[in-house]
């Protein structure tokens, strides 16, 4: 099955092909293009995403990103109607995100699936995410054998980015059940507000892991002793809260002279960086304790940090046979390969193929699954 998968739902305009097929030993998964443009600049003199400017750039770039996707995919032609002609679906992100940038890549996708006359499906940027894990580098190939669902699944689900942080309970193949969520700011948009505060750039994830990393070479920590607070780190329940902390260091940071400001900004990107962490992979493991979870799956921007990475590992030793899935770190970021492999997950073995028409797909931006 070919696949091409449209991606809008925040601040990324993503294109890609994907092409799956079934054979005796399992799917064959093989990642034709993946092409992503990243609005960073656009939105980076503000701090975060402004919705109007993420609409107009993903207006102005989504047929662009098309044809680089197709280029990639196929070598340049003169025209690719006969490869339009062999895709077998078209899955768009239609839930969640922002309303507006959302619209764009579905509208897109409507126009393609009624005048090629495909299907199309809609799915979630979210499933997409918990999803990335299967995906190899473009050009090569993965088989994903039917047996290894069994290995799999129930698995735990910790999904975290700009907008959501989430713990996911998935008791089997594509059904998914949230146990835990953030009651305010996410994982991600902690990082990006921490980093505004602390006048770094936007994505503020990178930069504070970036200035953490130096932080620990020069290990000066002995000689600080502010903390920021680990909020709800011991409450009896799966949920988090962010918004706590980024105040914390707000006024934390306020207090400082300029001269301790340049001399403290390392050491609070790494306790920064640290806290989140800390609390992300105590709850998560928490989850484990009382579910019997055979495996822990990590997606979403924030799976890209290496410290969290480290510290989910690192607690893996107590629970020797769970097995711990992170995607690609190119894939834990938004992409539409994500989004190609959840349409496909979602029509395959469908018996109602009426219901994947173009008119049939509609925005919900606060859906999750
Ligand atoms: O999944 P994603 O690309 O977009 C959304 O769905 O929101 O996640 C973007 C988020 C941003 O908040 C960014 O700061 C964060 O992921 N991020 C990171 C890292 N790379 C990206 N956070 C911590 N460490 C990183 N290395
Ligand atoms: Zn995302």
């Amino acid at each position: 099955m070919l696949i091409l998968s449209i991606e809008t739902s925040c601040d990324e305009t993503a294109i890609a092909f994907l092409n799956i097929e079934k054979r005796e030993r399992g799917l064959f998964i093989k990642p034709l293009s993946n092409i992503v443009s990243s609005q960073i600049k656009i939105h980076q003199k503000y701090g975060g995403v402004v919705p109007k400017l993420a609409c107009r750039a993903h207006t102005q770039n989504i047929d662009i990103v098309l044809k680089s996707a197709l280029e990639e995919a196929f070598g340049k032609q003169k025209n690719y109607q006969k490869i339009f002609k062999k895709i077998d679906l078209i899955s768009v992100t239609n839930r969640p995100g922002l309303e507006i940038a959302l619209l764009i890549g579905v509208n897109f996708s409507r126009a393609l699936s009624w005048f090629l006359e495909k299907p199309i499906i809609g799915v979630s940027h979210i499933e997409g995410h918990f999803l990335s894990f299967l995906l190899p580098n473009v050009k090569e190939k993965r088989i994903f054998l039917e047996k290894e669902k069994k290995d799999i699944f129930p698995s735990l689900g910790l999904i975290v980015s700009g907008g959501h942080t989430l713990l996911i309970s998935v008791s089997e193949f594509l059904k998914y059940k949230i146990i835990g969520q953030t009651l305010d700011d996410a994982a991600g948009e902690c990082f990006d507000k921490g980093a505004r505060i602390l006048g770094l750039r936007y994505p503020g994830g990178p930069e504070i892991a970036k200035l953490a990393e130096e932080f620990r070479k020069i290990k000066k920590k002995k000689n600080y002793s502010l903390n920021l607070p680990r909020p709800m780190i011991n409450s009896q329940d799966f949920n988090f809260s962010f918004s706590g902390l980024k105040t914390a260091l707000l006024y934390t940071y306020q207090k400082l002279t300029k001269k301790e400001k340049k001399k403290m900004k390392k050491y609070l990107a790494y306790e920064l960086e640290e806290a989140i962490t800390d609390v992300l992979a105590k709850k998560t493991f928490e989850a484990i304790k009382k579910y019997s979870f055979k495996s822990l799956v990590l997606g979403g921007g924030v799976s890209a940090n290496k410290r969290l990475r480290e510290k989910i590992l690192e607690r893996q030793k107590d629970f020797p046979n769970l097995k711990i899935f992170f995607p690609q770190f190119q894939y834990s970021l938004d992409n539409a390969l994500m989004i190609a492999l959840a349409g496909f997950f979602n029509y395959y073995n469908k018996k109602d193929r009426n219901k994947f028409k173009w008119n049939e797909i509609k925005v919900f931006a606060n859906k999750i699954f």
